[in-house]
């Protein structure tokens, strides 16, 4: 891939134009974070290097002010990536709710350590920071679902019912709603209203 192999499709053209229309004139370099996310979708999880030169020259930003953006923040992938981007929140809330099982979990359903990826390209695995759902703990997130309150076993099923191409059911794996308490909602709970 050269440097010119990297451009939207006019589909993604036409999203771009109303992204920068929401910031003032002149600013276009504001739109920066979700173009890079526009071209990770559009190269299949990843920002190839062609495409960050690509943005940077679409918004007529230095191409490195581009590449600082796109190494500080995690969610871009510079590395290709598996169909599947498992990433495992190994912060203090879920490794006190047993984020070691659920990467022993991972690596051993899936043969592979953690930075890896499977050789039929289906699934990478990676350990992440918190990832805002620490009520659920211990969670994980795969591609843009977010699957809470896993066990091992647990993500030994959502990973098999990946590899079998179905969608599982994200979200809270006990059935527990939003940051209920695991014993029942202790306030704010309209049913015991009188
Ligand atoms: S610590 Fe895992 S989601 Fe916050």
């Amino acid at each position: 891939m050269n440097a010119s192999s990297f451009t939207f499709t006019p589909e993604n053209l036409a999203r771009v134009d109303r992204i920068i229309a929401q910031y003032p004139l002149g600013k276009q370099a504001s739109a920066v974070m979700p173009l890079l996310d526009l071209a990770q979708r559009q190269s299949g999880g990843w920002v190839p290097q062609e495409a960050l030169d690509y943005v940077a020259d679409f918004l007529k930003m230095p191409r490195i002010d581009v590449y600082e953006v796109a190494s500080f923040y995690t969610m871009f992938n510079l590395k290709p990536v598996g169909t599947n981007l498992v990433q495992v929140c190994t912060t203090t809330p879920c490794w006190l709710r047993g984020s070691e099982g659920i990467v022993g979990a991972c690596k051993k359903k899936l043969g592979i350590d953690v930075g890896e990826t499977t050789p039929d390209g289906q699934f990478t695995l990676i350990e992440v920071e918190c990832l805002g759902a620490c009520v659920n703990a211990p969670m994980v997130q795969i591609n843009e679902s977010y699957y809470e309150d896993l066990t091992p076993e647990g993500i030994e099923k959502i990973i098999d019912a990946l590899k079998a191409g179905q969608k599982p059911v994200a979200g809270s794996q006990t059935g527990r709603a939003g940051s209920c308490a695991q014993s029942g909602s202790t306030s704010l709970d309209l049913g015991n209203t009188p």
